[in-house]
């Protein structure tokens, strides 16, 4: 089965054909960094419009890039929320639109869900899982009991850990996004320099949150103007790596875990690969960063086994920019 499946959340415009939910056939995704950088963040309207300007030409293109024809698509998918209200529409709508031309079934995706399930599009499940999405957007821990079975444990209370990263960038003077800069910086810096706080490491539940670090670091700015970036950077990222790191492997002890997985913008950072494969023995699914970012192969992926299930949504589907992570109703 061949899905073609949208993908216009945030600030990335993605169109990919993969085949029985696993082999990628094309995977086209523009993303609009530039265009936001001097904005130090995604500005809503601009993202919608360059979706719209962009979109056919991106679907296009993955058709090409795919070796197959439009006639090949068997269904189509889109990611319905949550993210960007206008930015969803353009991807929603252009959907849509696909399968009515095609005459072929139609997916609304949840985004979260699809963060989720991302790293199986390379390996094997392996249930039950325990799931760390943690995106510039979200910071949430799930348990999954099979594609589709899932609950969230717990999620950010303030700021998600992908904007800490954003935030205390700008903070230093290291521009958007955060992530990448500051990674890079602390590959030189001293991660026990500075003893930032690791907020609700020890909090019995799965929450998180990353407001008062974020703080924290622009107090230890004001008071050592004389700072040594690396070690600033190498610091910050180590409190954030400690928390990430130590909640997962904690949720999935307590909830005997068969597997652990992560996704999402910040699951790219090295030191966290590290950290989390030195304190996690088990099976452990990391999506490769082109994966682990937006993009619509891990749409299709989805779209691929609730199809199989027999779902389908209207054309009456509408966006919904807050929707959380769901779970299936079907068994
Ligand atoms: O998943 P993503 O592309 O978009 C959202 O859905 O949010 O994640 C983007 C986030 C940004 O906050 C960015 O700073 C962060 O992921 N990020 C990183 C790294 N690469 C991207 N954070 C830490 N280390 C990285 N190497
Ligand atoms: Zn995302």
């Amino acid at each position: 089965m061949n899905v073609l499946a949208v993908e216009t959340s945030c600030d990335e415009t993605s169109v990919a054909l993969v085949r029985d939910g696993r082999q990628i056939l094309a995977n086209v995704v523009s993303s609009q960094i530039d265009l936001h950088r001097p904005y130090g963040g995604v500005v809503p309207e601009l993202a919608a419009r360059h979706h719209l300007e962009l979109i056919d030409a991106i679907a296009t293109e993955a058709i090409q890039q795919s070796g197959i024809s439009w006639r090949d698509v068997d269904a189509v998918a889109a990611t319905y929320g949550p993210g960007l209200a206008i930015s969803l529409l353009v991807g929603l709508n252009a959907a849509k639109g696909i399968a009515l031309a095609l005459g072929k079934p139609f997916l609304g995706i949840n985004h979260l869900e699809a963060h989720l399930y991302s790293p199986l599009l390379e390996h094997e499940p392996a249930f039950p899982m325990i799931s760390l999405i943690v995106s510039g957007g979200h910071t949430i821990l799930a348990e999954c009991e099979g594609i589709g079975r899932h609950r969230m444990l717990g999620q950010t209370v303030d700021d998600a850990a992908g904007e800490a990263f954003d935030k205390v960038a700008k903070l230093l003077g290291l521009g958007y996004p955060g992530g990448p800069a500051i990674e890079q910086q602390a590959r030189q810096g001293n991660p026990a320099a500075i003893d930032f706080p690791r907020s609700m490491l020890h909090d019995p539940g799965d929450a998180f949150s990353f407001s008062g670090l974020k703080t924290a670091v622009l107090y230890y700015l004001r008071n050592h103007p004389r700072f040594v970036l690396p070690d600033v950077c190498a610091s910050f990222q180590e409190a954030v790596v400690d928390v990430l790191v130590g909640k997962t492997v904690r949720a999935a002890t307590e909830y005997r875990a068969r597997s652990v997985s992560a996704a999402g913008g910040v699951s790219i950072n090295g030191r966290f690969r590290e950290r989390l494969r030195a304190a996690w023995s088990g099976p452990l699914f990391l999506a490769p960063p082109a994966l682990c970012t937006d993009n619509a192969a891990m749409i299709a992926a989805l779209a691929y086994h609730k199809l199989l299930t027999g779902q389908r949504s209207e054309f009456t589907l509408e966006v919904a920019p807050s929707v959380g992570l769901g779970m299936d109703t079907l068994p």
